[in-house]
């Protein structure tokens, strides 16, 4: 029985020019370099600029990714853009990057998740594109935390950074088996009675303003592990795969240590680990994509590797989604 898989065709990224490291954010809040090092492994991470929006980013990382994989934005009929910083409260932000790339066929849509949002995104790509209903997917993390941050909050503002990263999904007949390429399984959850752990203060609905974000660390530390790892357990008892057949674990890049917990926890060796949270912080639906980038202009990931992916965020949301390169 053949099976129609929603198959990587590229990737590519997109960060602002500008660098924040934690020594410049120690002559504004009370903290140290060495503090953030030791607590969430950050070093630095990029800021947008003063008019550059969450949609600028995201139409450079999917042209980087349209062009990562060799084909025309003509051809893409489908567009899932996971942001939580949208450029306004409506139209979507991901009918601007429709509209940037050229394209005016199709559908584009915004997804909300939170830091989840590209694993929520590209499990809702997948699953229209092995429905029949699109042929070819952009799927895109976007984010501007640097617009919903408290900057005087040394607990919050230390954390995030802005950017985006895209990947190119086709639908292809493949043969139906565990060594197929493309997305093998996807694995989706939330809990809504832990929606004031990690939230921001403002919306139009309720304040009429954006609001800041406000986070209870210790919570989330204290649930991230154990969400991520059952999501993933999902994923390997969906698949028949286990932790020793995957070739690399890209984490969301939250905090090295729920990353390196994570992976310590499921047996993944560490040097299958792909890490990016030192140079690029937090960047919430990005840092998947982001990271994804790295390793395969690296040359880490390569077609045929079995790459598993993680996340976990404000709401909480958690999913994971196992596919081969
Ligand atoms: N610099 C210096 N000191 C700080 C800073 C800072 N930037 N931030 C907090 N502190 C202080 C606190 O004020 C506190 O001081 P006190 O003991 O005098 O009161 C002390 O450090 C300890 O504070 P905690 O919040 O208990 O520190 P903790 O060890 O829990 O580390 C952290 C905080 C890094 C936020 C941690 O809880 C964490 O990583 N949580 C996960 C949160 C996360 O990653 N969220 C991302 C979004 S969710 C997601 O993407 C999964």
């Amino acid at each position: 029985m053949t099976a129609i898989r929603s198959v990587v065709l590229g990737c590519g990224s997109y960060l602002p020019q500008r660098v924040l490291t934690n020594a410049e954010l120690a002559t504004k809040v009370d903290t140290s370099d060495e503090w953030i090092v030791q607590r969430t492994g950050i070093r630095e991470r990029h800021i947008a600029a003063e008019g550059e929006f969450t949609s600028h980013l995201a139409i450079r990382a999917a042209q980087a990714a349209l062009a990562n994989a060799g084909i025309d934005a003509q051809s893409i009929d489908l567009i899932v853009l996971a942001t939580s910083t949208p450029d306004y409260t409506f139209p979507a932000t991901a009918v601007a990057v429709q509209s940037g790339l050229g394209i005016h066929h199709g559908a584009a849509f915004d997804l909300q998740a939170v830091c989840s949002g590209f694993v929520f995104a590209l499990a809702t790509a997948d699953n229209f594109l092995r429905a029949g209903a699109f042929k070819r997917a952009l799927v895109i993390g976007a984010e501007t935390f640097s617009r919903i941050l408290d900057w005087t909050d040394r607990g919050t503002c230390v954390l995030f950074g802005d950017g985006a990263g895209a990947v190119v999904l086709e639908a292809q007949e493949q043969p139906g088996k565990p060594s197929d390429r493309g997305i093998l399984t996807t694995h989706l959850r939330s809990d809504g009675r832990h929606r004031s752990k990690l939230f921001v203060d403002g919306g139009p609905s309720s304040t009429r303003t954006v609001g800041h974000l406000r986070m209870e660390g210790r919570e989330v530390f204290k649930h991230a592990v154990g969400m991520i790892t059952d999501v993933i357990v999902d994923a390997f008892n969906a698949s028949g795969l286990s932790a020793d057949d995957i070739d690399w674990f890209v984490p969301h890049q939250a905090n090295k240590r729920i990353i390196d917990a994570s992976a310590h926890k499921l047996h993944i060796a560490p040097e299958k680990v792909v890490l990016t949270v030192d140079r690029h912080g937090n960047t919430s639906a990005a840092s998947i994509p982001l990271a994804l980038s790295v390793a395969v202009a690296d040359g880490r990931i390569k077609r045929g590797d079995l790459v598993l992916l993680e996340a976990m965020g404000g709401g909480f949301t958690w999913g994971s989604a196992l596919l081969r390169w």
